[in-house]
């Protein structure tokens, strides 16, 4: 195994990468160490935090300013609406791509799969009129409609008459209503309509509210991820995964969907508006917020010239069924993701699993090759920067070299804090991390906010206030 001490191979950056690391393994450092790459060379990013907390947006800003990128930040931060900027991940996609991303709400609940399938088709009939309608909606809009009949009626008043979704959400209409016995009558079927929403409600009124309503809830928000793809934005994403770990993984699929929209619109747009460089997304805790239909993601960031780097502690948690993964899903970003970078693991299976990967990328690496590292050496006057930048090329010619030489599984379990395992294109190498260290300068945490021009939205949560008075369906 090469040691290679201070740097970071260029594949690193350019590829989709999946790493492994348990806790305290030097993880937060490495990606801080990427994150200042990313920064120094000019490139956009998407960092996915499991851990949010002000300390890391803290260290986030600290590092943008180092590199004069302070005005590309923006946070999100749905825990704490005074710490971030807005974001509204319902504007962007077609009817049935966001009616997908707001049933991702109820998938793994208790409910059984007939009754989401019913609320999958109420969704999608209201949300596809709700497009044609062509105003902007939000969350707290989906709740007030989600609970009200009168709103229901307003859709099928206001909508647009000739078109295919206003003939679907009419049938929808009338599915919910039955004829009273007494007055012959068409009334709403209550029960019908509570089975039909009552989850959903439930679940949406955590975006609705409170902080997290306050940062999803704008029709012309700070944040774009299309727009922050495009213009190399450093973008924070703070998931507060240990106080609300259920809102902070749903919040976290949702905003996944509306990235893989954004990269299929990338992906048709003339190359020379794609990325440069590589924009990267980091992923913390990828296995608490990963779904089936992420997969796809992958192929087509790679076209649109975006790195995934997707973190988990264990091999095991890809494919763990309570999160409804599965072994295929794991198979699919194992081999989706051409490089691997490995810190102190604690589980055997994953140590031995890895184990097994280096000798296969050994083997796929062929014996001879011409490498191109990128790299940094940290300096001494300012322990805080990695201060020179290396370019080497290298051709080098390995002999034979056994399989059992490459990375045996306990050189996995026995790495120290911030040393890794590397295996990409370029070989299999052993890393040493350098530290970066972080001046913390002051306690404000001072972000670039934006006042955005005022966008008439559908309005329907102002509406629904007007529509209570006397309206007995409405609920909390
Ligand atoms: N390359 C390194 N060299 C020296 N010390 C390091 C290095 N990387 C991390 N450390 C130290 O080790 C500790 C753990 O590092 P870090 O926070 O990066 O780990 P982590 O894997 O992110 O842990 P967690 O799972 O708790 O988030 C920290 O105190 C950090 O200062
Ligand atoms: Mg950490």
């Amino acid at each position: 195994m090469a040691n290679s001490q201070l740097f970071l191979p260029a594949d690193l950056m350019s590829r989709h990468c999946l790493g492994v690391a348990a806790t305290g393994s030097g993880k937060s450092n490495f990606l801080n160490l990427i994150l200042k790459q990313q920064m120094m060379r000019g490139g956009g990013v998407i960092h996915i935090d499991g851990k949010n907390n002000k300390d890391a947006i803290r260290e986030f800003l600290t590092l943008a300013k180092q590199h004069n990128r302070w005005h590309d930040v923006r946070i999100i931060n749905i825990d704490d609406a005074a710490h971030s900027n807005t974001y509204n991940p319902l504007l962007r996609g077609d009817a049935e791509e966001i009616t997908t991303r707001i049933m991702l709400l109820l998938q793994g609940g208790g409910k059984d799969s007939y009754f989401r399938s019913q609320a999958g088709k109420a969704v999608g009939a209201i949300i596809g009129l709700m497009r044609d309608m062509g105003l902007p909606f939000n969350f707290s809009d989906l709740n007030a409609v989600f609970s009200s009949e009168s709103l229901l009626r307003y859709l099928l008043k206001e909508g647009p008459k000739d078109t295919e979704s206003y003939a679907k959400f009419r049938i929808f209409f009338d599915q919910l209503h039955e004829d009273d016995k007494r007055t012959g009558m068409r009334v709403l079927n209550t029960k019908v309509f509570q089975h039909t929403f009552g989850d959903l409600t439930g679940k949406i009124a955590s975006y609705d509210r409170g902080e997290a309503g306050r940062v999803l809830n704008a029709y012309n928000p700070e944040v774009d991820l299309l727009r922050a793809i495009k213009e190399n934005q450093l973008v924070y994403i703070g998931l507060p995964m240990l106080s609300k770990a259920e809102v902070a993984s749903d919040f976290a699929k949702i905003l996944l969907s509306d990235l893989r929209t954004a990269v299929g619109q990338l992906q048709n747009i003339p190359p020379e508006e794609r990325p440069s460089p590589t924009f990267l997304v980091l992923m913390d805790e990828f296995s608490s917020y990963a779904m089936s239909t992420l997969a796809p993601l992958f192929e087509q960031a790679r076209s649109a010239n975006i790195s995934l780097f997707p973190f988990i502690q264990t091999i095991s948690s890809l494919s763990d069924k309570d999160r409804g993964l599965s072994q295929d899903f794991a198979y699919k970003i194992l081999g989706n993701t051409l490089s691997k970078i490995s810190f102190g693991l604690k589980d055997p299976e994953s140590a031995e699993m890895m184990s097994k990967m280096a000798g296969q990328a050994l083997k796929e690496f062929v014996s001879q090759s011409y490498s191109e590292n990128l790299g940094f050496a940290s300096g001494d006057q300012d322990a805080s920067m990695l201060l020179t930048t290396n370019r080497g090329r290298g051709y080098s010619k390995s002999t034979r070299v056994e399989y059992d030489a490459v990375a045996r599984p306990e050189d996995f379990t026995n790495l120290k804090t911030g040393e890794a395992i590397y295996m990409g294109p370029s070989g299999v190498m052993r890393l040493k991390v350098p530290f970066v260290k972080l001046k913390k300068d002051g306690d404000a945490l001072d972000f670039p906010r934006f006042r955005m021009p005022l966008v008439p939205g559908i309005g329907l949560a102002e509406k629904y206030g007007q529509f209570a008075v006397g309206s007995p369906e409405r609920r909390g």
